[in-house]
């Protein structure tokens, strides 16, 4: 670090050299768009997991990374689009276990996806039914559009099919396998390892194997097209092999529960081909002509799963090239969560069950351990010894407690934000010292080196970089004790004003940048410090310690909120934990 003998030299150095290197980090930085992220749509077949809830909030924190962004320029139109997929076998034989009519049945668990909108504080503009009147009509007008352009024939279909999946498995994608008891033989798809079905009957085939290269050179043209590069490697592999046509439809007498197919009631459209359409229909699809669907489409970026990856960065290009639209500028894929490194499943009893979660750790706590622990690329475990210690470390010692110590009433009797003395022989001083100086440094750096964080979804990195500078504040009090220093003293009072003005900016700007980690609670710590609404964006965390500069800093003498409850309780160890604690030691 190169340090200057004055404290403002040092402050200006510091951002000259960061301007400049923030132009060729981010040529893109001033671009005018929309932004359209996506979810996928969730069978309704079950209620909702970690794994829908993850999904969700990848794309929640993208969408207010965005608007934060743009909070001060003209455009602000980041749209997140989520749903429900409420056709296809898997929803009507769930609907048939529970002897219920499949539409109730849909409304019911559908209804349960919402509410893990509302009390996650995802902020969607959509929610986007398949049985909704608007999708039947996106989902025909498209399947017209693809016939016309002669992409769509009827043939004999032969294959093995896997239900769970909703998928058509070939020969190369299946492994035999034998039932321990009976000595059964039997069919499973390699990848899900779920069980297949023998599927023989006449229905509408799609001309897939004629977009093997355009789908290949549509991934190529971009490095970042299908993100991170483990995912965009394996799609490239896959497509060293033609296409070949697949079936898009499903004779009524076996899959009643369906969109019919334009001009032909005897079949319904295949759930994929259905479902995928749901991001047109979010834009306003067909209506080609309205400014909703031309503003919308075509969306920024997909968030899926791995599972489902091909249908989204293979089947829906082709899908696409074929009606003749706009393709999705990315598809951000991520891997699954384990819980104690097991997968989760229903018949192994550790499904873990997002709204039970958040009981005990608060909504806002699980937002802030799945964005920490997930890692696109890697699958993430869940455990709950990671979640109450993370928590306990991160939220309430770390942040809440940081927060909680520079607040106090002796620290700050007349409760403003506080400023220091420019000019006085305190801040040259105070410069001196390389706690405060670390801190102001890595406080002007946090908003730049987040962002292409942000951007690629590496949101660990970026709580990881929060986290440090809260770490830096905590120790900075700690080495100056602040509580002793006397308000009496003139000397000791400007530069206790030093420190906790230093302390308060950190808090500022790494609230502002945690605000699409956890908005709750970045909200609350930024209403505690004072700061105004207008000013939680981008731009204002890029600017920092102005009055130290020589500047007029808008937020020095600024009243305090009058909130004085805890950011975030320490969580009691639940039994479980205690239990193997104890035992442990
Ligand atoms: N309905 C289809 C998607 C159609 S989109 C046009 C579907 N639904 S799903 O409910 O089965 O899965 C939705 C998402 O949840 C997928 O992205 C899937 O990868 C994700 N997850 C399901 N289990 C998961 C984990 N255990 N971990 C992380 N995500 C996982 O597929």
């Amino acid at each position: 670090m190169v340090l200057s003998s004055s404290f403002r030299t040092l402050l200006r150095l510091n951002r000259q050299s960061r301007s400049g290197q923030y132009v060729a980090l981010f040529p893109n930085w001033n671009r005018a768009k929309s932004y359209y992220v996506t979810t996928p749509i969730y069978y309704v077949n079950s209620v909702p997991h970690l794994g829908h809830l993850y999904t969700t909030i990848l794309a929640d924190a993208s969408c207010r990374w965005e608007k934060m962004k743009n909070v001060n320029s003209t455009f602000t139109d980041s749209k997140l689009v989520t749903g429900t997929d409420e056709h296809g076998l898997k929803v009507k034989q769930a609907a048939d276990a529970q002897q219920m009519d499949p539409l109730v049945f849909c409304d019911q668990v559908s209804e349960r996806f919402r509410k893990m909108i509302k009390v996650f504080g995802i902020d969607a503009s959509d929610f986007v039914r398949t049985t909704e009147q608007r999708h039947y009509e996106a989902v025909q007008h498209f399947w017209q559009k693809v016939e016309e352009n002669g992409f769509i024939y009827k043939g004999q279909y032969k294959g093995w099919y896997s239900i769970p999946d909703e998928a058509y498995v070939s020969e190369s994608a299946i492994t035999l396998e034998k039932d321990k008891i009976s000595g059964e033989t039997y069919r499973i798809s390699k990848e899900s390892g779920h069980r297949l079905q023998w599927m023989e009957e006449e229905n509408y085939m799609f001309k897939l194997s004629a977009f093997t290269d355009q789908v290949r050179e549509w991934i190529l043209s971009d490095s970042q097209r299908v993100h991170p590069v483990k995912f965009r490697a394996k799609l490239l592999h896959e497509l060293q092999t033609p296409l070949e046509d697949i079936s898009i439809s499903r004779d009524v007498s076996k899959v009643p529960w369906g969109v019919p197919v334009p001009g032909d009631s005897a079949h319904r459209v295949y759930v994929w081909f259905d479902a995928l359409v749901n991001y047109l229909t979010a834009a306003g699809y067909p209506q080609v002509n309205g400014t909703t669907y031309s503003n919308m489409w075509p969306a920024d970026v997909h968030i899926v799963g791995q599972d489902i990856m091909r249908f989204h960065a293979v089947y829906w290009p082709a899908f696409l090239l074929a009606a003749g639209l706009k393709l999705p500028k990315q598809v951000v894929v991520h891997s699954h969560w384990l819980c104690d490194n097991r997968k989760m499943s229903k018949s192994t009893g550790n499904v873990v069950d997002p709204f039970e979660t958040a009981l005990s750790v608060t909504p806002e706590g699980l937002r802030y351990f799945l964005l920490k622990q997930g890692v696109l690329g890697d699958d993430c475990n869940f455990s709950e010894k990671l979640l109450y210690n993370g928590l306990n470390s991160d939220l309430a010692n770390d942040y809440g407690n940081c927060l909680h110590r520079i607040m106090g009433k002796r620290l700050n009797p007349l409760k403003v934000y506080p400023g220091e003395l420019v000019g006085t022989s305190n801040a040259d001083h105070a410069i001196d010292d390389d706690s405060i100086k670390e801190v102001i440094i890595s406080v002007q750096h946090l908003a730049e080196e987040i962002q292409p964080y942000y951007r690629d979804f590496y949101f660990y990195k970026g709580i990881n970089a929060i986290m440090k500078v809260v770490q830096l504040v905590n120790i900075m009090v700690t080495k100056h004790k602040v509580w002793e220093l006397k308000r009496t003293d003139s000397n000791q009072a400007a530069f206790l004003d030093t420190v906790l003005y230093c302390s308060y900016e950190a808090m500022r700007v790494c609230s502002i940048l945690l605000q699409p980690i956890a908005p709750e609670l970045a909200s609350f710590a930024l209403s505690k410090l004072g700061v105004p609404q207008d000013c939680r964006g981008l731009d204002d965390a890029m600017k920092s310690f102005a009055s130290l500069e020589g500047g007029q800093d808008k937020m020095v003498g600024q009243p305090l909120g009058h909130d004085m409850k805890p950011l975030f309780r320490r969580l009691e160890l639940p039994e479980s934990l205690t239990s193997k604690q104890s035992q442990a030691q």
